[in-house]
């Protein structure tokens, strides 16, 4: 069920009427969605576009409501310029988001298959402006809110539908298109009312994740100006991944020799078995009854493993959450955390298939940070494409490493540590942008400017 945490009222301290339901609230299961891109012809249009619709934008504040479908909002740096903010609210944005996450990409190391000329068209133009997404718990639910959303649309011409791109549960019961439950662990806000089920670790402050509020080090991060446009808002990190199963499922084959050695390789390149069990809460054998507990299957720390031998140092989870492990690098695990909410697309490829169909398939990848853009390439650059920060010099994140058939993986052992070699890239970058997702209040200012 999706109401998998604890709501304290009492424990409310942020302005969760203004904050975007999508940021803070897990996200229904199954999930059916849109994700929409517009673009902005003529400016006054676009504001009274926004006018009409802000009121069904959805707000974080009733964690428990039966709210059936959520939209959101969120702008891009050109979308933003388009909207003839003030120049000083324009000037006041981070120098990465007013260049865009391609313009980025060698800081990003989204370089060679990865590259930015390969990603989509629909990445590559600059008339991604306002994107609109709904997220729903059945399709009926998310068809009326469509129609609504195009209802208003329609009446403004000067806004553009450009780019529409549904999504939906690859797998039911919350699986990737691995095999993979997903969407466990997320960290949790302080004074966001709502309690992770993570008894070993505390509350992030809210500043690391909405502005207008302290961050870890207790100041701000640097944010739009004035303070009430950009409050309650925060970042986005939008990249869509086309994930290669069937590869996935042939280099399983090709390296284990069963059934139970590939799924224990699959398991320890993710950190957790296909059901979500965390491998050093059951490291032999997959428990889905744990990997399906929400109040279990995210409670531990690496305190039982410090040497990596039950979650690999170099495992997808533990490079992007280490947790309390012994770094080679040391670094304050909380300040690269992110909220994350992708969500996937395609059909599934057949249980276990090692023929790709060419069909496309994989995740739209959006998380949430005030600092998204320097979290993302820090992670990119340190944990997903780099092993230094364990000892292993340039091994890459089995799952979202840019492995090219070079990648390798290693897992701790005695006497000597095994490892896997001929690693392709399992997830390419098919294209990415950042936005700005504001406060509710925000948005109306926005549109009566
Ligand atoms: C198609 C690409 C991806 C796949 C298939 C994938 C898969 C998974 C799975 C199965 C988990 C474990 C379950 C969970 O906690 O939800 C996970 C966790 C996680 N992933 Fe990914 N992921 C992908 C892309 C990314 C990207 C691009 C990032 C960040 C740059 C990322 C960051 C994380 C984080 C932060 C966690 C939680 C770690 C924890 O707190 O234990 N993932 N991912």
């Amino acid at each position: 069920m999706f109401l998998k945490k604890l709501f304290k009222r009492t424990a409310e301290k942020i302005e969760l009427h203004d904050i975007q339901a999508i940021i803070l609230r897990d996200r229904p299961l199954p999930y059916h969605g849109v994700n929409v891109f517009l673009e902005i012809l003529h400016t006054a249009s676009a504001k009274a576009f926004l006018k009409e619709i802000v009121p069904y934008v959805t707000n974080a504040q009733n964690w428990w409501d039966n709210d059936n479908a959520w939209l959101s909002i969120a702008f891009t740096y050109e979308g933003l310029k388009k909207l003839e903010l003030p120049q000083s609210t324009i000037e006041s944005f981070p120098d990465a988001f007013k260049k865009g996450m391609a313009a980025r990409s060698e800081k990003l190391m989204d370089i060679n298959e990865n590259a930015p000329e390969k990603w989509d068209a629909v990445f590559k133009t600059a008339g991604n402006h306002i994107a609109v997404s709904i997220i729903a718990k059945n399709m009926d639910d998310l068809n009326s809110k469509k129609a609504l959303a195009l209802q208003v649309l329609e009446k403004h011409q000067g806004v553009k539908l450009c780019f529409q791109a549904d999504f939906d549960t690859p797998i039911e019961g919350n699986f990737n298109h691995f095999g993979f439950r997903d969407g466990i662990s997320n960290p949790e806000i302080e004074g966001s009312g709502a309690e992770q089920l993570n008894s070993k670790e505390r509350p992030i402050k809210a500043g690391e994740f909405i502005m207008g509020y302290n961050n870890e080090a207790g100041n701000y991060y640097p944010m739009p100006q004035p303070m009430e446009f950009a409050k309650n808002g925060t970042f986005v990190i939008f990249r869509k991944y086309h994930s290669h199963v069937a590869a996935f499922n042939r280099y399983l084959k090709e390296q284990a020799k069963n059934k139970d050695e590939q799924e224990l390789l699959a398991a320890k390149m993710i950190g957790r078995w296909r059901s979500g069990a965390p491998l050093n809460m059951c490291p032999f054998k997959d428990n889905s009854a744990l990997g399906a507990d929400a109040t279990k299957n995210n409670d531990f720390d690496f305190s039982n493993d410090q040497n990596g031998k039950l979650v690999p140092y170099s495992s997808h989870m533990r490079r992007m959450n280490p947790r309390n492990s012994k770094m080679a690098v040391m670094s304050d695990v909380n300040l690269h955390r992110i909220i994350r909410k992708g969500v996937g697309y395609g059909p599934a490829l057949p249980n276990g298939s090692t023929k790709d169909d060419g069909k496309e398939r994989g995740l739209y990848f959006i998380a949430f940070s005030a600092k998204a853009m320097e979290t993302l390439e820090f992670l990119q650059r340190e944990w997903v494409n780099s092993g230094n920060f364990m000892s292993l010099k340039n091994e890459k994140d089995p799952v979202i490493g840019l492995n090219e058939g070079k990648g390798t993986f290693t897992l701790p052992g005695e006497p000597l540590p095994k490892r896997f070699t001929g690693m392709p890239t399992f997830n390419t970058l098919k294209g990415g942008m950042y936005l700005f997702m504001p406060g509710i209040n925000a948005i109306k200012w926005l549109s009566e400017l």
